[in-house]
């Protein structure tokens, strides 16, 4: 069977000891499952770059361009220049390796970890797929008059058909493979934003393509509300890079905050790269605190990805049951350790597949 290769950053503040807990349990799977994987881990991140004023050299961004996957812990450091870094590692990456679907499950595994009243598991189940290459985060921005009374600061929102077209077409794609309420919700902002036409018109023509898929839609700000009072409406969503920042942060929160989101930055076919949603956190890092469950996700996704889907499902599998049977009495900071988090895992799922 062909190896996996996974490149590995583990980066700022929390994404070392969370990173280590996630190849733990990729380690495990692969043990149990049956499959090899090879790990080269790479040091950038601020610390490295304070210390070389390296952020991601040449040479060293060709060699991760040959994985099959990235794994990604977390980058940002408030010492570093605002951006300087997220820019130079995971935006090079977004950009340069044309990662165009930014794939954020929300999925709420126990009651007790949701803040909505009365939602339950099976209201919580979506995904948003957010456009990932273009938008306010194309990098056409710019200043003039700087630092004068009159200064002037633009950044454009852009949008090219194909770009809007991939990430529609992913997402009735999703819906199909979902096979769940087999929908899709396209959030915009199209009677504001009025660029955003172009996501109205793509939907609509595509859509046609996919006559067995409903279609909704929801202004961005509506979605919002929507997503807190009535999460169940949802099944696929589809947005632009912004909205799907904003929105997907939301629902983090939803399905129990951000020790457990995850998400892929995908080129189907190509090496795609897989992080869990959280920052770096600085003030918790170092302390054995933050939950790696998130990390542990992003490792299951990244599985699915590159094909060992059953691993992927048995590391989903463990963290519901870890759950739903209290063992794992949840995914905030300091709640567990995290090396304890990342053995409760590994363990579990070497005795479900009866194993050591
Ligand atoms: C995310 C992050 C990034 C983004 C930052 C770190 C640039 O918030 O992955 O959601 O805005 O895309
Ligand atoms: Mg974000």
């Amino acid at each position: 069977m062909k190896e996996i290769q996974v490149a590995v950053v583990a980066g700022d503040g929390i994404g070392p000891e969370v990173t280590a807990q996630g190849l733990r349990v990729l380690d495990a799977a692969a043990e149990v499952f049956g499959f090899s994987v090879k790990k080269t881990e790479y040091p950038f991140g601020s610390e490295h770059y304070f210390q070389t004023k390296e952020i991601f050299p040449d040479d060293a961004f060709e060699e991760v361009k040959q994985h099959d996957a990235i794994l990604l812990g977390a980058i940002g450091d408030p010492r570093a220049p605002v951006g300087l870094i997220e820019y130079g590692i995971i935006a090079k990456m977004r950009f340069e390796l044309d990662l165009y679907i930014n794939l954020r499950p929300i999925k709420l595994y126990d009651e007790r970890l949701c803040p909505l009243k009365g939602k339950k598991p099976e209201d919580v189940d979506m995904v948003i797929i957010r456009e990932n290459t273009e938008d306010a985060y194309a990098g056409m921005h710019g200043f003039c008059h700087k630092d004068q009374p009159l200064e002037v600061a633009t950044q454009t929102m852009v949008y090219t058909r194909e770009g809007v077209d991939r990430a529609i077409r992913y997402a009735f794609e999703t819906a199909r493979a979902r096979n769940k309420r087999k929908q899709v919700t396209l959030i915009d902002k199209a009677n504001a934003v009025r660029a955003q036409d172009i996501w109205t018109r793509a939907f609509e023509e595509m859509s046609r393509e996919y006559p067995d898929i409903k279609t909704d839609h929801a202004y961005v700000d509506a979605a919002c509300m929507w997503m807190v009072k009535n999460p169940e409406w949802f099944d696929v969503a589809v947005t632009t890079n912004l909205f799907g920042d904003i929105v997907t942060d939301l629902g983090a929160m939803i399905q129990g905050g951000m020790g457990i989101a995850a998400s892929g930055n995908l080129h189907p076919g190509k090496v795609s790269l897989f992080e869990p949603i959280h920052g770096s956190a600085p003030k918790h890092a170092g302390k054995n605190v933050a939950s790696p469950v998130a990390t542990i996700m992003a490792v299951s996704m990244l599985l699915d990805y590159c094909g060992q889907r059953e691993a992927s499902q048995a590391i989903e599998g463990t963290i519901q049951d870890l759950l739903t049977s209290g063992r794992l009495k949840g995914v905030g900071t300091g709640v567990h350790s995290t090396d304890e988090v990342g053995t409760m895992v590994v363990e579990a799922l070497r005795s479900t597949a009866g194993v050591g």
